[in-house]
């Protein structure tokens, strides 16, 4: 088998994803594969053409390689991928359509405001910020609705810092999504089709050490603390991965997927988001699933271009 691994790109997260790409070509050639290690820039069609790859894994991050514009790409040409399809992609890449689609199955997902940058200029930045804290109290959580790797994200605790959080969430879109914070832990777990349908990998849990898990927390090796898997009661290990599973199948991902979430005093998890192209990098939570789990990256992947191809 030869495989096209498709990493870089243009989003913001191209320095992640061309880190992903190395480690999963690494993996992928340890257990036997040929690789080829693909930028994805505007000579991916004829490559694909000319070099038939038996098939392609799309290790993008962000933008196109995870709002389903690679993947129609892909669709067109009739090459095998491994991956969430161009349509799901859709669904899971925008934020609050993800969330209301949890929502709508029953599942517990922080409340929520979706604001768009035309909003601020017909009621005024203050009357819109009022109305925030008005709706949903503080601390609130703001992010870009659509984006990852925490880029423009940031935890307002005060009135005072909402401004500069909007404005940075502003930075990467045009839209912003405010969330309630629920206090808690947070974990990641990550999901994998079987033949028995998807499967959740032992939560991972992360400790940012000054409790804020951004860009620099999450790519600098020894900032974050890591635990895999993490240490939670067997009932809210078990519905952590449920509602990773549920995410899975309510917006139709394939092949593999990374839900965030946090679990709150209770024991009760609340969903954040979900990764249809999760971060593979040495810092990355699906490797450290996978390890958890006793399996490789390698064998985990060759198993889905297997799938994939028949
Ligand atoms: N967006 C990054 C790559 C992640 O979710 O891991
Ligand atoms: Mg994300």
């Amino acid at each position: 088998r030869w495989v096209a691994v498709l990493s870089g790109g243009l989003s913001h997260e191209r320095e992640v994803s061309l880190r992903s790409g190395r480690r999963l070509s690494t993996a992928l050639r340890s257990v036997g594969m040929t690789v080829g290690e693909w930028d994805a820039d505007s000579r991916l069609v004829t490559r694909i053409q000319d070099e038939r790859p038996d098939a392609v894994i799309i290790a993008l991050h962000g933008g196109e390689g995870e709002n389903g514009a690679v993947q129609s790409v892909l669709d067109m040409l009739g090459v095998p991928y491994v991956g969430t399809d161009q349509r799901a992609c859709r669904r899971a890449w925008d934020k609050p359509t993800a969330k209301a689609e949890l929502a709508r199955a029953g599942l517990s997902t922080p409340d929520w405001v979706v604001l768009p940058h035309a909003t601020f200029r017909e009621l005024g930045a203050q009357a819109v910020l009022d109305a925030l804290v008005g709706k949903l109290g503080l601390p609130l959580m703001l992010k870009p609705d659509q984006g990852g790797s925490a880029l423009g994200a940031r935890v307002v605790r005060e009135a005072s810092e909402l401004p500069s959080a909007m404005v940075g969430a502003l930075a990467y879109g045009d839209t912003v999504l405010v969330e309630q914070f629920i206090e808690g832990v947070e974990v990641a777990v990550s999901v994998v089709d079987t033949a028995d349908g998807p499967e959740a990998l032992p939560a991972v849990r992360i400790e940012a050490a000054d409790g804020v898990y951004d860009y620099t927390a999450r790519y600098t090796a020894g900032l974050t603390s890591y635990e895999a898997p993490a240490d939670l009661a067997p009932e809210v290990a078990a519905r952590a991965g449920e509602l990773a599973v549920a995410a899975h199948k309510l917006l139709g991902l394939r092949d593999v997927s990374r839900t965030d979430a946090i679990i709150d005093q209770h024991g009760v998890p609340h969903f954040l988001e979900v990764n249809v192209s999760p971060g593979l990098t040495e810092t990355s939570l699906f490797p450290m699933a996978v390890e958890a789990a006793d399996r490789s990256l390698g064998e985990v992947f060759a198993g889905l271009v297997e799938k994939a191809i028949t």
